[in-house]
């Protein structure tokens, strides 16, 4: 098996046709299975994603089979022509509308993820600060869109005929776009404000979707994200968590 990537908790191999993302032993088994499973549900709505294979075990750590999609990241593509920068966030924001045009009535549904994770930031957020987060999240619509949830450009292959392709479904929710969009500014912006900015205004454009919601999300996913990430990124996300007026 060739290796394609090393992350903190899993290794990426190809293997002829075949991807397999093999995690540590820290990773629960039904983490492994709700990917599989995500990525199933997703795939039967016609979104393009490598096709589910299996959910194994390699030397006794879970591993996730699928598909292996020839092509580049539009992470690696953007990095390499960033002439083409324009050109690329748009692809990028167009097959995330594609993807938010679907739905999966069996997904997770964003907001219950979402209340779960802030509920579970109790060492880091404050009752006070808690509490006006769930009431903000109880205040948006309910939708019912497919989200992918870590929508950036590292989860998008573009194939040799260049169709585009979203691999990681891990964080798959249905509910609203404008959540999804805030996930990704916050994704761009840990790396480039710049690039962020670029981004949002193209998704609020095409999408026809006003700059406060996806504003209002963003303190709701920075929030989530806190529970996530690893503590580098926490000054960073706090500053988005952003409601000092209520402390
Ligand atoms: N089906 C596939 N075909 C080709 N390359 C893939 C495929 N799936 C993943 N890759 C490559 O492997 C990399 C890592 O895979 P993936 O995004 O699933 O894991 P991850 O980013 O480590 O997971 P997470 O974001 O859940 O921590 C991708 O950025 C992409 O380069
Ligand atoms: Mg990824």
């Amino acid at each position: 098996m060739e290796e394609v990537v090393t992350r903190g908790n899993k290794v990426v191999y190809r293997d002829g046709d075949s991807l397999v993302k093999v995690f540590n032993d820290a990773k629960p088994a039904s983490d492994v299975f709700n990917e599989a499973l995500n990525l199933a549900r997703v795939q039967e709505t016609g979104i393009n994603t490598p096709d589910p294979v299996s959910v194994s075990q390699v030397d006794g750590d879970w591993a996730l089979v699928t598909t292996f999609i020839p092509g580049r990241t539009m992470a690696e593509l953007m990095d390499e022509n960033p002439d083409k920068e324009d050109q690329y966030l748009m692809q990028f924001v167009d097959f995330q509308l594609d993807i938010h045009a679907h739905t999966a009535p069996l997904l997770q549904r964003q907001k219950d993820k979402y209340t779960r994770m802030i509920q579970s930031l109790t060492d880091v957020l404050d009752a006070t600060t808690r509490y006006e987060l769930e009431m903000r999240l109880d205040g948006m619509p309910n939708e019912t869109h497919v989200c992918h949830g870590d929508y950036n450009p590292s989860n998008v292959i573009v194939a040799e005929d260049g169709t585009l392709y979203a691999c990681d479904w891990a964080h798959a929710t249905q509910g609203s776009g404008a959540c999804d969009a805030a996930i990704s500014y916050l994704l761009f912006a840990l790396t480039s404000k710049e690039r962020a900015e670029k981004y949002l205004d193209l998704y609020c454009k095409k999408s026809d979707t006003p700059k406060q919601i996806v504003r209002t999300w963003m303190s709701i996913v920075a929030a989530s994200e806190l529970s996530r990430r690893r503590h580098e990124a926490d000054e960073f996300l706090l500053q988005w968590v952003d409601v000092v007026d209520y402390q």
